[in-house]
């Protein structure tokens, strides 16, 4: 559990293993200073052993998500001061490297404004919920910068070239329903169902084998620019150490798996995990079984002649 408080940035643990991370500079629309991303290095660090958040949800307080890089406290004060420059550059991968192979899933939350650099965090996080009527826009080049710190690599990957060109180079806002057909969000929900829609996809991320999750988020990030070769060794490894980190806690998703479903006839994968999935704890038998096991019990045994 996280005792301290920061000053640009709310941290609320639930009890339930979900951890909220709130932007909170909503007078400067969430830009991110040096101090934000100081901050914020520091805590998803800390999330990331912290035995009490299973999962992230990044959002902005107020009407932004987030304005992006704070263009007097990151860009103008840090000019001429190289060694400032660094470290708020260094800090500021919580956003890039340190979300994109995070070991718990995250999920951006997006509320409102989100722009520039904010699309970093926005597309780093495994998955992204934003309102309809979220504003988002490359901004950069109408205040004289290319889209630096890996956004035009990003956009370029997930959208449509002719959506990254056109938006990396008018400049043009689109919104949160715009976002989702081309890719950038998962999906988007009317404002006021926001939250709902966020927590329930957290809450059924959260029904997974976090190893099994961990494995598979991983998988999907490293395998983009892999050979097929390197692919294939790398899918084998990742399935290998779902096994060893399942053996820590004394569990083996893939043998309870397949039991529950053949044996115990206890759940369709298709429809739901299986059960104990989460917290590694299954019963003798699994959960009720489901019909097929009881149109077997009904069959009445043959009459041996
Ligand atoms: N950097 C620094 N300050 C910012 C900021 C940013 N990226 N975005 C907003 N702010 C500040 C404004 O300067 C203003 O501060 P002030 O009250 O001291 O004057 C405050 O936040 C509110 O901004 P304002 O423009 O009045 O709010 P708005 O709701 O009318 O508009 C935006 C919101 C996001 C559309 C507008 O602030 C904007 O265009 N911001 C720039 C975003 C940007 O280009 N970011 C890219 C960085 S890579």
């Amino acid at each position: 559990m996280l005792k301290k408080k920061y000053s640009c940035v709310k941290v609320d643990q639930q009890k339930d293993g979900i951890t909220w991370v709130t932007f909170n500079r909503p007078e400067k629309r969430n830009a991110m200073s040096p101090t934000f991303h100081a901050e914020m290095m520091e805590i998803m660090t800390l999330l990331e052993t912290d035995s009490d958040t299973k999962l992230v949800i990044l959002t902005g307080e107020g009407v932004s998500y987030s304005a992006g890089q704070d263009l007097k406290e990151y860009f103008r004060e840090t000019d001429g001061k190289p060694e400032v420059k660094a470290k708020a550059s260094a800090d500021s991968r919580w956003r890039s490297e340190k979300l994109w192979m995070y070991s718990k899933p995250t999920i951006s939350m997006v509320n409102g404004f989100c722009i520039g650099g904010a699309f970093t965090h926005c597309i780093c996080a495994d998955f992204s919920v934003a309102s309809d009527d979220a504003i988002f826009c490359l901004s950069e080049v109408n205040w004289g910068i290319l889209p630096g710190g890996m956004v035009s690599k990003m956009v370029t990957d997930l959208f449509r070239q002719r959506d990254a060109m056109f938006y990396a180079c008018t400049g043009r806002t689109f919104t949160g329903k715009e976002a989702a057909n081309m890719g950038m969000v998962n999906y988007s929900v009317p404002k006021k169902n926001l939250r709902k829609e966020t927590l329930k996809l957290a809450k059924e991320l959260l029904e997974k084998n976090p190893n099994v999750l961990r494995a598979t988020k991983h998988a999907i990030r490293a395998t983009q620019d892999m050979s097929w070769r390197a692919a294939a060794d790398y899918l084998n490894a990742k399935g290998a150490e779902i096994k060893i980190r399942d053996a820590a806690r004394g569990h083996d998703a893939y043998a309870e798996g397949i039991r529950q479903f053949i044996d115990e006839k206890a759940y369709r994968p298709v429809f739901s995990p299986y059960v104990g999935a989460a917290d590694g704890k299954t019963t003798e038998k699994g959960g009720k079984p489901r019909a097929s096991a009881a149109r077997k019990k009904k069959t009445p045994a043959k009459k041996k002649k």
